[in-house]
């Protein structure tokens, strides 16, 4: 092949054959395909899109750039979770330990945070020692030994991936539905998992901001990962209000650790047990999603699920007493701020949380240290936000929404900035919303 014959293909609007996809990728590395021509390719892609046989075949070459972890020693077969990211989605860490508790595997290979998305490894590494660079043979180790660990990318997973994401964020073309069930699917089969439970967000916070964007990725990630042999599921879950009450790394690990207690807020309660008990049931552990549900419900009330979170944090260097006393161990913020409903916007005499500005409220924050605007920024994880006012909540003149947690000086300008960004982002309604809408939209 040549690789200027395959983008005047599909610059045409022709599908392209599997072996012609999987020739493009190899030919990345032998320089037979350059950047170039990839970054044409690449919008060619954008404008023309791919049919789910060209989408699958594309994920499987990306696959193969690098190698797939094996598993033929477990009791149980592997499943894993994915999320498109958001504000506050700390499921991760909540769910990983319930289903390993309930005999699943979960050998989760996650990502750091970009954006005004939060990442599970930046996430863990708020607790101090905790490493998330495992070799294979310790991930494995761990893996068989809690049917759990929390780790990096490493150098074989998807390699392809990164050199294509890297193009994709230079040439404007993230923001193609087959190349983001590519780059999703690849990284997490490469895994070697036999089961995948998608949570595709969408709203305001989300990747993808409309519902109709989300639900196309949505069957695009179900239809290729079902083409590869795999059994996937998805739901589709509002990302309209951050995700539980507790915003920044430490904050978050916190907030999971309540709810391995049973302390959690219903909203990341109820989703991270709907999502384990997804999990449940593609491993095959239980028979249907019912009895799924329970079982995840007695793994949070019995404790089990803690104590998995609990020894998978020793074995990978964390401080264990991170789980008993989460304020003393995680790092603490230098002070706080509070924010109120600025009067111009609420009713004089109170009113009812309408919404809140998701992607705006974690940008704040972000620009305070809780995030990253590029790879490179360093993460400050004693940085976040606790919110108090949700959306359908009542609110009085004067009633704090939220405290912002930092670690600048009281009269560092970037303060002010951030308190003006978060009093933005509550709106008000004199009345309480009718029939609030439920977190889960659908389900594929
Ligand atoms: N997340 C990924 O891993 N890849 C994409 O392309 C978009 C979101």
């Amino acid at each position: 092949y040549r690789a200027v014959d395959l983008i005047r293909r599909k610059r045409d609007g022709q599908p392209l054959e599997p072996d012609e996809i999987a020739w493009m990728v190899r030919a990345h590395e032998t320089g037979a395909a350059t950047d170039y021509h990839w970054a044409a390719m690449l919008m060619a892609i954008l404008w023309r899109g791919m049919n789910p046989t060209e989408t699958a075949a594309l994920t499987r070459a990306m696959i193969d750039s690098g190698s797939v972890l094996t598993w033929d020693d477990l009791d149980a077969p592997p499943i894993d979770k994915h999320s498109t990211g958001g504000v506050g989605d700390k499921t991760s860490l909540i769910l990983g330990p319930i289903a390993a508790a309930c005999g699943v595997p979960v050998p989760m290979v996650s990502g750091r945070g970009l954006g005004h998305t939060g990442g599970t490894l930046d996430k863990l590494e708020a607790i101090p020692g905790v490493r998330v660079a495992l070799s294979t043979e310790e991930f494995r180790r761990l893996v068989r030994r809690h049917r759990l660990a929390l780790i990096g990318q490493t150098d074989e997973i998807a390699p392809a991936d990164r050199w294509m994401y890297a193009l994709r964020d230079a040439t404007a073309t993230v923001e193609s539905i087959p190349l983001i069930t590519a780059s999703i699917l690849s990284k997490k089969f490469a895994e070697g998992i036999d089961g995948l439970v998608l949570d595709v967000k969408t709203g305001d916070g989300a990747f993808m901001a409309t519902l109709e964007d989300s639900r196309a990725l949505a069957e695009s990630l179900i239809v290729s990962g079902r083409a590869l042999g795999k059994r996937v599921v998805a739901l589709v879950t509002r990302m309209d209000q951050p995700l539980g009450r507790q915003v920044g790394n430490a904050h978050e690990v916190a907030e999971a650790i309540a709810c391995l207690k049973g302390d959690g807020p219903n909203d990341l309660t109820d989703l991270s047990l709907e999502l384990a008990a997804e999990m449940i049931c593609l491993g095959g552990v239980e028979p249907n999603l019912d009895s799924a549900r329970r079982r995840a419900q007695g793994a949070l009330e019995d404790g089990s699920a803690l104590e998995v979170f609990r020894r998978v944090i020793a074995d990978q260097g964390g401080d264990p007493r991170v789980i008993d006393q989460p304020e003393a161990i995680l790092p603490r913020p230098r002070g706080h701020v509070l924010i109120a409903a600025d009067p111009s916007t609420l009713p004089a005499t109170g009113g009812f949380v309408a919404a809140i500005a998701c992607r705006r409220l974690a940008l704040a924050i972000m620009r305070l240290g809780a995030g990253r605007a590029l790879t490179t920024d360093r993460i400050d994880h004693a940085v976040g936000l606790e919110l108090f006012k949700k959306v359908g909540d009542p609110v009085a003149p004067g009633e704090p929404l939220a405290r912002l947690d930092h670690t600048l000086e009281p009269n560092d300008p970037r303060l002010v900035h951030a308190h003006r960004e978060l009093t933005a982002c509550w709106s008000f309604a004199p009345l309480p919303i009718p029939n609030p809408p439920s977190l889960i939209v659908t389900r594929l």
